[in-house]
Protein backbone atom coordinates (compact mmCIF):
# COMPACT_ATOMS: atom_id res chain seq x y z
CA UNK A 1 0.00 0.00 0.00
CA UNK A 2 1.53 3.45 -0.69
CA UNK A 3 1.42 6.60 1.24
CA UNK A 4 -1.42 8.27 -0.33
CA UNK A 5 -3.74 5.05 -0.03
CA UNK A 6 -2.83 5.00 4.29
CA UNK A 7 -4.07 8.61 4.19
CA UNK A 8 -7.42 7.82 2.65
CA UNK A 9 -7.98 5.11 4.88
CA UNK A 10 -6.72 7.25 7.64
CA UNK A 11 -9.42 9.66 6.88
CA UNK A 12 -11.99 7.64 6.45
CA UNK A 13 -11.45 6.14 9.85
CA UNK A 14 -11.17 9.50 11.48
CA UNK A 15 -14.89 10.23 9.55
CA UNK A 16 -16.32 7.23 10.82
CA UNK A 17 -15.23 7.74 14.34
CA UNK A 18 -18.07 10.03 15.69
CA UNK A 19 -20.85 8.22 13.56
CA UNK A 20 -19.72 4.69 15.05
CA UNK A 21 -19.83 6.60 19.18
CA UNK A 22 -23.12 8.28 17.76
CA UNK A 23 -24.63 5.05 17.55
CA UNK A 24 -23.68 3.94 20.91
CA UNK A 25 -27.04 6.07 22.21
CA UNK A 26 -29.41 3.94 23.05
CA UNK A 27 -33.36 4.80 23.50
CA UNK A 28 -34.85 8.35 23.68
CA UNK A 29 -34.59 8.05 27.37
CA UNK A 30 -31.12 7.51 27.80
CA UNK A 31 -29.93 7.07 31.45
CA UNK A 32 -26.26 7.10 30.94
CA UNK A 33 -24.37 4.14 29.84
CA UNK A 34 -23.91 1.09 32.38
CA UNK A 35 -21.39 -1.38 32.12
CA UNK A 36 -22.55 -4.90 32.65
CA UNK A 37 -25.77 -3.87 34.57
CA UNK A 38 -26.23 -7.07 35.65
CA UNK A 39 -23.39 -7.02 38.48
CA UNK A 40 -25.72 -4.08 40.22
CA UNK A 41 -29.24 -5.12 39.56
CA UNK A 42 -29.68 -8.77 40.27
CA UNK A 43 -31.15 -10.85 37.79
CA UNK A 44 -31.96 -13.60 40.16
CA UNK A 45 -35.38 -13.69 42.32
CA UNK A 46 -34.82 -11.78 45.10
CA UNK A 47 -37.31 -13.50 48.23
CA UNK A 48 -37.69 -9.73 50.05
CA UNK A 49 -36.65 -7.27 46.76
CA UNK A 50 -39.32 -7.04 44.52
CA UNK A 51 -39.27 -4.20 41.27
CA UNK A 52 -42.81 -4.87 40.46
CA UNK A 53 -42.79 -2.00 37.38
CA UNK A 54 -43.03 -3.93 34.27
CA UNK A 55 -40.71 -1.28 32.91
CA UNK A 56 -37.94 -0.77 34.35
CA UNK A 57 -34.45 -1.49 32.66
CA UNK A 58 -36.67 -1.39 29.80
CA UNK A 59 -33.83 0.51 27.81
CA UNK A 60 -31.32 -2.58 28.79
CA UNK A 61 -33.71 -5.45 28.95
CA UNK A 62 -32.71 -8.48 26.35
CA UNK A 63 -35.54 -10.55 28.12
CA UNK A 64 -37.74 -12.84 26.03
CA UNK A 65 -40.96 -12.01 27.83
CA UNK A 66 -40.45 -8.54 27.16
CA UNK A 67 -40.67 -6.89 30.61
CA UNK A 68 -38.26 -4.25 31.51
CA UNK A 69 -34.78 -5.91 32.58
CA UNK A 70 -34.95 -5.51 36.31
CA UNK A 71 -38.19 -6.81 37.25
CA UNK A 72 -38.35 -9.72 38.95
CA UNK A 73 -41.83 -9.63 41.03
CA UNK A 74 -43.98 -12.66 41.31
CA UNK A 75 -47.63 -11.85 39.81
CA UNK A 76 -48.97 -15.14 40.71
CA UNK A 77 -47.92 -14.98 44.93
CA UNK A 78 -49.93 -12.14 47.30
CA UNK A 79 -48.09 -8.87 47.28
CA UNK A 80 -46.52 -10.31 44.36
CA UNK A 81 -43.59 -11.40 46.50
CA UNK A 82 -41.07 -14.00 45.74
CA UNK A 83 -41.03 -15.69 48.98
CA UNK A 84 -44.45 -16.89 50.08
CA UNK A 85 -45.86 -16.11 53.67
CA UNK A 86 -45.40 -19.04 55.59
CA UNK A 87 -48.57 -21.56 55.77
CA UNK A 88 -50.95 -20.34 58.76
CA UNK A 89 -50.27 -22.22 62.08
CA UNK A 90 -46.87 -22.62 60.75
CA UNK A 91 -44.89 -23.09 64.39
CA UNK A 92 -40.79 -21.71 64.15
CA UNK A 93 -38.08 -23.76 65.16
CA UNK A 94 -34.59 -22.51 66.44
CA UNK A 95 -31.49 -23.16 64.78
CA UNK A 96 -30.94 -26.11 67.16
CA UNK A 97 -34.45 -27.50 66.18
CA UNK A 98 -35.89 -26.47 69.17
CA UNK A 99 -39.70 -25.23 69.63
CA UNK A 100 -39.89 -21.84 71.68
CA UNK A 101 -40.07 -22.71 75.49
CA UNK A 102 -43.12 -21.76 76.83
CA UNK A 103 -44.32 -22.97 80.13
CA UNK A 104 -45.06 -19.96 82.26
CA UNK A 105 -42.32 -18.99 85.25
CA UNK A 106 -44.69 -20.64 88.29
CA UNK A 107 -46.49 -23.54 86.36
CA UNK A 108 -43.98 -25.83 87.80
CA UNK A 109 -46.69 -28.46 87.70
CA UNK A 110 -46.74 -28.73 83.72
CA UNK A 111 -42.92 -28.17 83.46
CA UNK A 112 -43.18 -30.90 85.65
CA UNK A 113 -44.86 -33.39 83.17
CA UNK A 114 -42.18 -31.88 80.52
CA UNK A 115 -39.82 -34.60 78.55
CA UNK A 116 -36.01 -34.46 77.65
CA UNK A 117 -36.22 -34.52 73.90
CA UNK A 118 -32.37 -35.85 73.54
CA UNK A 119 -31.24 -39.51 73.08
CA UNK A 120 -30.19 -40.60 76.25
CA UNK A 121 -26.35 -41.35 75.41
CA UNK A 122 -22.96 -40.46 76.13
CA UNK A 123 -22.41 -37.74 74.44
CA UNK A 124 -25.02 -35.87 76.12
CA UNK A 125 -24.19 -36.63 79.23
CA UNK A 126 -20.36 -35.55 78.84
CA UNK A 127 -21.40 -32.79 77.25
CA UNK A 128 -23.82 -32.26 80.36
CA UNK A 129 -21.06 -32.77 83.00
CA UNK A 130 -18.91 -30.04 81.02
CA UNK A 131 -21.34 -27.56 81.07
CA UNK A 132 -22.34 -28.14 84.97
CA UNK A 133 -18.99 -27.85 86.15
CA UNK A 134 -18.93 -24.28 84.39
CA UNK A 135 -22.59 -23.23 85.28
CA UNK A 136 -23.69 -25.31 88.44
CA UNK A 137 -20.99 -26.90 90.39
CA UNK A 138 -19.60 -23.78 92.23
CA UNK A 139 -22.72 -23.37 93.99
CA UNK A 140 -24.12 -27.13 93.80
CA UNK A 141 -20.51 -28.94 93.72
CA UNK A 142 -20.20 -32.85 92.36
CA UNK A 143 -24.57 -32.43 93.60
CA UNK A 144 -23.67 -32.40 97.11
CA UNK A 145 -24.40 -28.33 97.34
CA UNK A 146 -20.81 -27.90 98.85
CA UNK A 147 -19.00 -26.02 96.14
CA UNK A 148 -16.83 -23.28 96.78
CA UNK A 149 -19.71 -20.67 96.46
CA UNK A 150 -22.40 -22.90 98.03
CA UNK A 151 -20.72 -23.27 100.93
CA UNK A 152 -20.41 -19.12 101.84
CA UNK A 153 -24.22 -18.70 100.37
CA UNK A 154 -25.44 -21.78 102.37
CA UNK A 155 -28.27 -23.68 102.07
CA UNK A 156 -27.75 -25.41 98.19
CA UNK A 157 -29.71 -28.38 98.67
CA UNK A 158 -28.08 -32.23 97.68
CA UNK A 159 -29.52 -33.44 95.02
CA UNK A 160 -29.71 -37.01 96.23
CA UNK A 161 -32.21 -36.10 98.98
CA UNK A 162 -35.24 -36.10 100.03
CA UNK A 163 -37.72 -34.08 97.33
CA UNK A 164 -34.82 -33.02 95.28
CA UNK A 165 -33.89 -36.78 94.29
CA UNK A 166 -36.99 -37.10 92.94
CA UNK A 167 -37.65 -34.21 90.82
CA UNK A 168 -38.25 -34.86 87.21
CA UNK A 169 -36.28 -34.35 83.95
CA UNK A 170 -38.82 -31.50 83.21
CA UNK A 171 -38.69 -29.94 86.91
CA UNK A 172 -35.63 -29.75 86.69
CA UNK A 173 -34.90 -28.28 83.16
CA UNK A 174 -37.43 -25.53 84.24
CA UNK A 175 -35.28 -24.90 87.70
CA UNK A 176 -32.44 -23.86 85.68
CA UNK A 177 -34.27 -21.83 83.14
CA UNK A 178 -36.14 -19.57 85.46
CA UNK A 179 -34.08 -20.49 89.07
CA UNK A 180 -36.10 -21.05 92.02
CA UNK A 181 -35.91 -19.30 95.16
CA UNK A 182 -32.16 -18.22 95.99
CA UNK A 183 -30.91 -19.53 92.48
CA UNK A 184 -31.16 -17.43 89.51
CA UNK A 185 -32.32 -17.82 86.23
CA UNK A 186 -29.89 -19.46 83.60
CA UNK A 187 -32.46 -19.63 80.88
CA UNK A 188 -30.79 -16.33 78.79
CA UNK A 189 -26.80 -18.05 79.77
CA UNK A 190 -27.67 -21.89 78.29
CA UNK A 191 -29.78 -22.76 75.46
CA UNK A 192 -32.15 -25.43 75.13
CA UNK A 193 -30.37 -27.89 74.14
CA UNK A 194 -27.28 -26.84 76.69
CA UNK A 195 -30.23 -27.16 79.56
CA UNK A 196 -31.29 -30.55 79.04
CA UNK A 197 -27.83 -32.03 78.43
CA UNK A 198 -26.99 -30.82 82.41
CA UNK A 199 -30.35 -32.09 82.99
CA UNK A 200 -29.02 -35.75 82.17
CA UNK A 201 -25.78 -34.85 83.96
CA UNK A 202 -28.16 -33.71 87.00
CA UNK A 203 -30.09 -36.47 87.15
CA UNK A 204 -26.64 -38.65 87.77
CA UNK A 205 -26.18 -36.53 90.39
CA UNK A 206 -29.78 -37.47 92.11
CA UNK A 207 -28.85 -41.21 91.80
CA UNK A 208 -25.48 -40.70 93.87
C1 LIG B 1 -25.42 -19.10 92.81
C2 LIG B 1 -25.51 -20.47 93.25
C3 LIG B 1 -26.22 -21.44 92.32
C4 LIG B 1 -25.96 -21.74 91.03
C5 LIG B 1 -24.91 -21.14 90.11
C6 LIG B 1 -26.90 -22.77 90.65
N1 LIG B 1 -27.73 -23.07 91.69
FE1 LIG B 1 -29.21 -24.46 91.71
N2 LIG B 1 -29.74 -23.88 93.55
C7 LIG B 1 -29.08 -22.95 94.34
C8 LIG B 1 -29.81 -22.75 95.57
C9 LIG B 1 -29.43 -21.80 96.67
C10 LIG B 1 -30.94 -23.59 95.51
C11 LIG B 1 -32.07 -23.72 96.52
C12 LIG B 1 -33.14 -22.73 96.07
C13 LIG B 1 -34.25 -22.56 97.04
O1 LIG B 1 -35.01 -23.51 97.24
O2 LIG B 1 -34.34 -21.44 97.57
C14 LIG B 1 -30.84 -24.30 94.23
C15 LIG B 1 -31.78 -25.24 93.80
C16 LIG B 1 -31.62 -26.02 92.67
C17 LIG B 1 -32.50 -27.10 92.29
C18 LIG B 1 -33.74 -27.59 93.06
C19 LIG B 1 -34.95 -26.83 92.62
C20 LIG B 1 -36.16 -27.19 93.47
O3 LIG B 1 -37.22 -27.47 92.91
O4 LIG B 1 -36.04 -27.15 94.70
C21 LIG B 1 -32.02 -27.63 91.13
C22 LIG B 1 -32.60 -28.79 90.32
C23 LIG B 1 -30.86 -26.83 90.76
N3 LIG B 1 -30.66 -25.87 91.72
C24 LIG B 1 -30.10 -27.04 89.63
C25 LIG B 1 -29.09 -26.18 89.23
C26 LIG B 1 -28.39 -26.33 87.97
C27 LIG B 1 -28.59 -27.45 86.99
C28 LIG B 1 -27.50 -25.29 87.90
C29 LIG B 1 -26.57 -24.94 86.78
C30 LIG B 1 -27.20 -24.60 85.52
C31 LIG B 1 -27.66 -24.50 89.11
N4 LIG B 1 -28.63 -25.07 89.87
C32 LIG B 1 -26.92 -23.37 89.40
C33 LIG B 1 -27.94 -22.28 94.00
C34 LIG B 1 -27.34 -22.28 92.74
Amino acid sequence: MNKSAYKILNTALVCALPVLMFSCRAKDNYQGLEFSPNMYHSVAYEPLKQITDKEAGMWVSNRADGKGEYYNSNEFNPHRMNMREPVAGTVSRNKDGFLPYRIKKDDWETAAKNLNPLPDNDAVLSEGEILYGKFCQPCHGLGDGQGPVGKVMMGVPAYNKGRLAKLSEGHIFHAITFGKGRMGAHGSQLNQKERWQIVRYVQALQQK
